[in-house]
């Protein structure tokens, strides 16, 4: 039998740190390596697989294009991109309702600081602490982790950051040079910390009141992640743009940049070979009418509520907090949590680190009320009786 973990380490421009599996199938909330073994996936790819894993409608609408129309640069129109545009519009908050589509969520990043610089015609940005929005330049610039960053320097300029959830700290930062200010509404790398709505509120005037742009990253937390559309709706907040990625398109790579009526770019000014092909629409449209149609921001609240109970109930010493907002969860540890997140691999849970000591749980929306049980005895055992 061929080793595929050999072959991959022998090819491979290896960038990632590995866990030693190779996945090789998929379908709902589980997944399955090449020996045949199974785990409930709680990562879900990042937080791209929020409808399981190959779902069933998804498939079937990748199926019907693939044979139709793979490739249709932005230069021409195309019937699935279109419907997809029009859906993005009747879901996204208030009057946000033109997107630019891309592949990923830096790209989209990338495209939401490019469209700010233009339209305002100033140059900097006000960031947060702790903030994660992507590793290509522009993005990276935006992210605060020097981890990330160092060895990449000379960064674009123009970025500062300032404390996360401190109104005061961000209205002092906020200039008559400021483009934007870009926020997570959960942060997710950085921890998986939930932003006040009063904060997100107060972010919003001072960003009318100062002439700059509001970027909300909703890359991880879009597309009923957090127990809503979007989670800047449970602040009431709508952004002049929101960034999406991951889950939009139940699975397949694509992102976008969601755009309120502020945002003026000239025709030629940017643009993706790949973007808004009519595979992934069709992958999107199938995935956003399967979370409207099966509720799955009501299904993300309330798995989320229980689930965070469960686990504050148990009151382990070893925890020392709970957050998180639906399905977007962070037990953070009075220790490091990697020998915890082996531990559960090898139970056949996957779960996901947030910095060094927060396990992050990304579970598919759909996730059965019998597969939460697994998933909470296995950690809750793990956290009290860890074998490492
Ligand atoms: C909040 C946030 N922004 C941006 C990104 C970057 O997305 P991508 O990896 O698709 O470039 C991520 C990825 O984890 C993310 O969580």
């Amino acid at each position: 039998m061929i080793d595929y973990r050999e072959l991959q380490q022998q090819y491979e421009f290896d960038v990632y740190p590995k866990r030693d599996l190779v996945l090789v199938r998929g379908s709902g909330s589980r997944v399955w390596d090449s020996k045949g073994k199974e785990y409930l996936d709680c990562a879900t790819g990042h937080g791209v697989a929020s409808l399981g894993h190959c779902n069933e409608a998804v498939v079937a609408a990748v199926r019907a294009q693939v044979d139709r129309l793979i490739t249709c640069p932005g230069t021409y129109y195309n019937d699935t991109r279109a419907r997809l545009l029009e859906k993005l519009a009747a879901i996204a908050p208030g009057p946000l309702n033109r997107s630019f589509l891309c592949n990923s969520g830096a790209e989209a990043m990338e495209a939401a600081l490019k469209f700010a610089r233009i339209t305002t015609g100033r140059t900097e940005f006000v960031c947060a602490n702790r903030a994660f929005h992507g590793r290509t330049f522009g993005a990276l610039s935006a992210t605060f982790n020097p981890a990330y960053r160092q060895g990449f320097e000379p960064l674009v300029p123009g970025f500062r950051f300032v404390p996360y959830n401190n109104s005061d700290a961000l209205t002092g930062a906020v200039t008559d040079e400021t483009a934007a200010v870009i926020l997570e509404v959960v942060q997710g790398e950085g921890g998986v910390h939930p932003a006040d709505p009063d904060y997100l509120r107060s972010a919003r005037r001072c960003c009318d009141e100062r002439g700059a742009l509001l970027i909300l990253d909703e890359i991880q937390t879009g597309f009923c992640r957090t127990g809503r559309m979007f989670a800047c709706m449970h602040a009431g907040v709508v952004p002049d743009m929101l960034c999406v990625a991951k889950a939009i398109a139940g699975g397949l790579p694509m992102g976008a940049v969601i755009c309120g009526e502020r945002i003026e770019v000239a025709r030629g000014k940017h643009g993706s070979t790949f973007g808004g092909n009519p595979l992934c629409c069709a992958a999107a449209c199938a995935a956003i009418d399967y979370m409207v149609e099966h509720r799955l921001d009501e299904q993300a609240a309330a798995k989320g509520t229980d689930l965070i109970q469960r686990i504050r109930d148990a009151a382990l010493p070893i925890v020392r907090e709970v957050r998180g907002l639906g399905l977007m969860i962070g037990i953070e540890l009075r220790t490091r949590v990697k020998p915890y997140v082996l531990e559960l691999l090898d139970r056949g849970v996957i779960t996901l680190p947030s910095g060094t000591t927060v396990i992050r749980l990304l579970p598919p929306l759909t996730i059965s009320d019998k597969d939460i049980d697994t998933v909470v005895n296995t950690l809750l055992d793990v956290l009290r009786n860890p074998s490492h």
